[in-house]
């Protein structure tokens, strides 16, 4: 079947779940694997859409960049443009809680004990995946520290995607603001594939060839007699 240019959609960084005017709440994703994941699909003349979190990262030029700042503002912009998209990686490291409200004033330190209560957020791969048309792939993250395998598998059916990429973030060589990354593929049919450590840059090329490949296969066009 003929390879038609492909469009991504993905999601990258932190969110950041506003407590006062002055404090957030976060997480300590760097958004490097996100961004090289574009770079990967616009070097191989793919279409990007890139959903951002707050990073100190460049815009990866060619993207269409969409910034947003909590998760609910991720789930909105990946919402809107989820139906346009034919593979959607969610890379961002989105923040499963945030303050229950927003004070619009500072909090003063005029206690010795604060209490936060904080309510969950949306998960939007979950979303995605209740909603996600027959021709899309859809990839996922894991972030997980113990019982990995355990833990992925049922990330993996929970969330319905076609992919998982899974990060064993309890150690510091990779992972979490590292420039290497070392990764299992679980997908939804059983296959298991592992990536050396590597550079996150030549990794992200590795996962773009598979997932461009795999979709070309299963819903590329066919080529015109
Ligand atoms: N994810 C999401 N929305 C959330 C939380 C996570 O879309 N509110 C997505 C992430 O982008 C990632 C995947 O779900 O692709 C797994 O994220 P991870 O943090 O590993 O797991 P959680 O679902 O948050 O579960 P837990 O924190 O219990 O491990």
């Amino acid at each position: 079947m003929a390879k038609r240019q492909i469009t991504f959609l993905i999601t990258a960084g932190p969110t950041l779940e506003d407590l006062d005017p002055v404090r957030f709440l976060s997480n300590r994703s760097s958004g490097k694997m996100g961004y090289a994941l574009a770079e990967a699909a616009l070097k191989t003349r793919h279409k990007v859409v890139l959903i951002s979190g707050p990073t100190s990262l460049k815009k990866p030029k060619g993207a269409k960049f969409i910034p947003v700042r909590s998760a609910r503002d991720m789930l909105t912009a990946t919402l809107k443009q989820a139906p346009h998209a034919d593979i959607i990686i969610k890379s961002a490291a989105v923040a499963d809680y945030r303050p229950y409200k927003t004070r619009s004033k500072k909090i003063k330190k005029n206690t010795n004990r604060l209490t936060l209560t904080l309510i969950k957020n949306p998960d939007i791969l979950k979303v995605l995946g209740k909603h996600k048309k027959n021709t899309q792939l859809l990839v996922g993250f894991a972030a997980e520290t113990h019982a990995v395998l355990h833990h992925a598998q049922k990330k993996l059916f929970e969330k319905r995607v076609d992919w998982l990429a899974v990060n064993d973030v309890s150690r510091k060589d990779i992972g979490f603001d590292a420039d290497e990354n070392e990764l299992l593929l679980l997908a939804r049919d059983g296959r298991q594939l592992s990536f050396v450590k590597q550079s996150k840059s030549s990794l992200a090329k590795e996962l773009i060839t598979l997932f461009a490949n795999e979709w070309s296969n299963k819903f590329g066009t066919p080529p015109k007699p």
